[in-house]
């Protein structure tokens, strides 16, 4: 069925559901994020933490949020609307909202970047030296401009396809691709020098290196992974029919994102060692591994142009392919949440909502394009405080006011065997109780180290 207008749209199989959630989920957070918090936290130690992080509070936090938006079928706004009475519940709808245009506007910057070096790889190649190294500077706010403008058309266009259509259809294409090239790179850097001694740091982890900051790191970057806290998965859940298994699809999200975070760091640590190996410097006078940008766009490029000649070429412009394709995916569900408020509560069509808010998003991006300090800024206002906020204002909100019980019977649907076996204690425990105290925990944790 095709949606027009301001009716909602759903999701044409279960799969593109599973595939579309999943696409949000994977994104510059796994092969950027990822392994750079690999890197910084000592290895597999923090792989450890992370996979029980994403388990015990992001696993639960998922099936809330599909079953708030299968419910109520809305926008986040709409839904803590239609299940709470008086101001309050909209507020974290609207939290949510703010989360999205704010991350957005940089995480537009970002994906930016790495289209900007798609271009650079091809420049390099091709020996024109200026061009190369124009698209490849972060700092200048013209490019950076050009690259966030190119990438929220992108991100519009396919929103204006609708759900089924844009969405879905996006998706589904783009998922399996980004796999493949993974797996092809990963066998590739297995076979350079360098690369086992990279496999050591991230398979065998070091349990002295587990500490609270790591813990908190952890939750930090599940929250961001699996695209949870801001009503992104909640609003892909309002187009989910009654016939879906909630907690199934949950699970495969989880599962796919930890497996491609999982992924890109079977590439990208043993790829830092290939580098070192090659004679790059990938670590500072301190010794410790350099972290984010540098690591994505200085020490991965420096090792793309070691291997040489055309190799290189494909093997660089691959990786910036595929981190593009992964972000689009996120950005598509970072929109997706002020667009779908503004057709639910504001009646405006689908194109038109596309394009105001993607407008607006992207003038705060210029800003940011120009000013690329703010976006450290804005991570940690928006990404380590603000999605755990919604996180925990979302967990709370559904266990203590809508209740454990109405939303195990919108679970119910779709789900048969619900009442055999332990699902409904388990998940009642888990999001009552341990899951608003950890994220409660942590946030207290990023305040106080904040603000001392
Ligand atoms: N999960 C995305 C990533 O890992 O890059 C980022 C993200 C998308 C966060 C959508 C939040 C969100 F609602």
């Amino acid at each position: 069925m095709s949606e027009t207008k301001t009716e909602r749209g759903n999701w044409n199989s279960k799969l593109g559901f599973v595939l579309a959630a999943a696409g949000s989920a994977v994104g510059l957070g796994n092969i950027w994020g990822f392994p750079t918090q690999v890197a910084d936290n000592g290895g597999a130690s923090f792989i450890l933490i992370y996979v029980i992080c994403c388990l015990i509070v992001g696993l639960p936090v998922m099936i809330a949020e599909f079953a708030i938006g299968r419910h109520t079928r809305r926008n986040p706004v709409g839904a803590f609307k239609k299940l709470g009475n008086g101001w309050f519940p909209p507020l974290i709808g609207l939290w949510g909202v703010m989360c999205g245009v704010m991350i957005l506007s940089f995480y537009l910057v970002i994906a930016g970047w790495t289209v900007g070096y798609i271009f650079e790889e091809i420049f390099y190649y091709l020996g024109i030296v200026a061009a190369s190294e124009w698209v490849s500077d972060l700092e200048n706010g013209i490019k950076n401009a050009f690259f966030a403008i190119l990438f929220m058309i992108a991100t519009v266009g396919i929103i204006t396809g609708g759900v089924s259509n844009g969405i879905e259809r996006a998706t589904k294409t783009l998922m399996p691709i980004l796999i493949l090239v993974l797996i092809i790179m990963i066998g590739y850097v297995f076979t350079l020098q360098g690369s086992m001694e990279g496999l050591r740091m991230y398979l065998l982890p070091d349990l002295t290196a587990i500490n609270t900051d790591l813990v908190f790191s952890a939750l930090g970057q599940a929250f961001f992974s699996l695209s949870l806290g801001m009503g992104a998965l909640l609003t892909y859940g309002s187009y989910l029919k009654k016939n879906q298994n909630i907690v199934e699809s949950a699970t495969y999200v989880t599962i796919a994102d930890m497996g491609i975070a999982f992924l890109a760091g079977l590439l990208i640590i043993p790829a830092m060692f290939v580098a070192q190996h090659a004679g790059i410097t990938i670590m500072d006078e301190d010794g410790n591994l350099f972290a984010s940008t540098t690591l994505v766009f200085d020490v991965l490029p420096n090792l793309f142009k070691s291997m040489g000649g055309f190799f290189g070429l494909i093997f660089g412009s691959s990786f910036f392919i595929l981190l593009s394709m992964a972000a689009l995916t996120s950005t598509i569900s970072l929109l997706e949440v002020p667009v779908s408020y503004i057709i639910d509560e504001h009646k405006i069509a689908r194109k038109k909502a596309a394009m105001i808010v993607g407008g607006l998003v992207l003038a705060i991006s210029l800003i940011i394009s120009f000013n690329i300090g703010l976006i450290d800024l804005l991570a940690t206002i928006f990404n380590n405080v603000g999605l755990p906020l919604g996180g925990l204002m979302l967990s709370l909100f559904l266990a203590w006011f809508w209740k454990t019980e109405n939303a195990i019977e919108e679970i119910r649907s779709g789900y048969e065997n619900l009442d055999h076996g332990y699902f409904q204690n388990v998940w009642t425990l888990f999001i009552k109780y341990i899951c608003p105290v950890l994220i409660a925990l942590v946030l207290i944790t990023t305040l106080y180290n904040l603000v001392s």
